[in-house]
């Protein structure tokens, strides 16, 4: 069989060869991009004279058909035509004849699989912004009805402040919101158009670029031709930013795991997404929050991957770039999924508010707040430490938390002491008075909710 490119070539590859340097199996999800593709340049040639108006009509019939089928799944490739590009092609000349071989004019295959990876890169931008924005929703409605329940915060996992469990829960929300935003700006630089860069050089027929632009949907245009069909970083930046998805996915995963364990049991994450074990009966095991945090492994991975692809090649187009396809369809689909997963398990999400309250009574949590009461009687706070220090050590000693020493040991230790310390000590108080901006206090938080949603176009 003779290649669509076989003109110089006096011998066949074998047909192992063929299948190792083919793309089809993986970049036929690229289809309905080249498509597209196609029907801009065709339009474009004809607009600018290249190709007669009947050649045009004919192509676009035929590109309209190949549309049609494709997104019936009707279409069937071959390894022997290596590529959806070249697969296309000759799927539309087979059934239009000779004007097929027209849609090429004054295009390289290289000009346009960047053009179709924009595109797709592109989409699925928007698409897994609008995942983040339902996980956000979900953790503002849950958010919501716990600004007053609370729970231990921690430092170095051991205790530290008690902090309001919505104040949690909104941490995320504000990181989604950062990658959400890099997601967006990453769209300056995925939302140009590489077509009409030709091979490597432009083309020396007379195109007109902004009509490609603008029959596409892009926002701009590569200014230099080696740049265009050599530039991946639009796919290196997809994989960047979603692996910072997947690293904050990846430690809300991990609390989510040590919350559903029987020593915290601050949570119980819904039968749907946990499984049992095939052994050991009592058995509800987190599985799809720890798939999630194992998934960030294969997306870092791909944009390492990308990185070390592209790191070493000379401009402009190297066979190495068709292996910049899979790790961002990898990426793609595994962020979407991670996604989705995400806001099933917040939905259906079972808080213990009992259990974090108790948690909450049984820890040194609140010695900030002790060494705070006796600071604001006078003592300089550096002293007030080392007295609280202590008073922490005495009651580890003697078994008890600092809620439970009597007045008059108190006063015993410290004479400024007066009553009012117990409703200081109580970690209810401790949150609901850290209103500093940004802070953890009800009326904190509320604001907090109030401006997250204002972000969200929530009232
Ligand atoms: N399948 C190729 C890829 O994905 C398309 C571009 C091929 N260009 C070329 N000059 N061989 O990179």
């Amino acid at each position: 069989m003779k290649k669509l490119w076989g003109g110089r070539f006096s011998k066949q590859p074998e047909e192992w060869v063929d299948e190792f340097g083919a793309s089809i199996s993986f970049d036929q999800q690229l289809a309905s991009h080249d498509i597209k593709g196609s029907l801009a340049h065709a339009k474009m040639l004809f607009q600018c004279g290249i190709i007669e108006e009947s050649a045009y009509e004919n192509i676009k019939k035929g590109l309209l058909s190949l549309q049609q089928q494709e997104q019936e799944g009707e279409l069937s490739y071959s390894v022997k035509y290596e590529d959806i590009h070249l697969n296309l092609e000759k799927l539309l000349t087979d059934n239009i004849g000779p004007d097929g071989g027209k849609l090429h004019t004054a295009r390289s295959r290289n000009d346009q699989v960047a053009t179709d990876f924009h595109l797709y890169v592109k989409e699925e931008t928007l698409l897994i912004m609008d995942h983040i924005e339902e996980l956000q929703k979900s953790l503002l409605n849950l958010a919501d009805e716990h600004v007053e329940t609370i729970i231990p915060g921690y430092t170095h996992l051991q205790r530290a402040q008690p902090v309001s469990f919505a104040h949690h829960l909104l941490a995320y929300f504000w990181m989604l919101d950062r990658d959400k935003e890099r997601l967006q700006d990453s769209l300056k630089r995925t939302d140009i158009m590489p077509l009409g860069a030709g091979a490597l050089a432009g083309t020396t027929f007379d195109i007109n670029r902004n009509i490609t632009m603008t029959e596409l949907g892009f926002s701009g245009k590569y200014p230099n031709s080696l740049d265009a069909v050599s530039d991946r970083d639009f796919a290196i930046e997809c994989c960047s930013n979603a692996s910072m998805i997947m690293m904050h996915l990846s430690r809300f995963c991990e609390e989510l795991i040590l919350w559903s364990s029987e020593e915290f049991g601050f949570i119980e994450i819904s039968d749907s997404f946990t499984t049992g074990s095939s052994m050991m009966p009592q058995k509800k095991n987190p599985d799809m929050a720890e798939l999630i945090r194992g998934k960030s492994g294969r997306v870092f991975g791909s944009l390492v991957s990308l990185l070390t692809l592209m790191k070493g090649l000379p401009l402009a187009y190297n066979k190495d770039m068709q292996e910049d396809k899979e790790p961002v369809f990898d990426t793609v689909k595994t962020v979407k999924g991670c996604l989705s997963i995400m806001t099933g398990m917040m939905n259906e999400i079972k808080i213990n508010v009992e259990k974090m309250n108790k948690a909450v009574h049984q820890d040194f949590s609140n010695a900030t707040e002790l060494a705070d009461y006796l600071a604001k009687k006078g003592i300089p706070f550096r002293e007030a430490h080392e007295l609280v220090g202590q008073m922490v050590l005495h009651c580890i000693q003697k078994g008890c938390y600092l809620l439970e020493i009597s007045i008059e040991e108190y006063k015993e230790w410290c004479p400024l002491v007066e009553k009012d310390l117990y409703d200081a000590l109580s970690p209810k108080t401790a949150v609901e008075r850290r209103n500093s901006e940004g802070g953890t206090g009800f009326d904190a938080v509320r604001q907090q909710i109030d401006s997250a949603k204002s972000k969200m176009y929530i009232s």
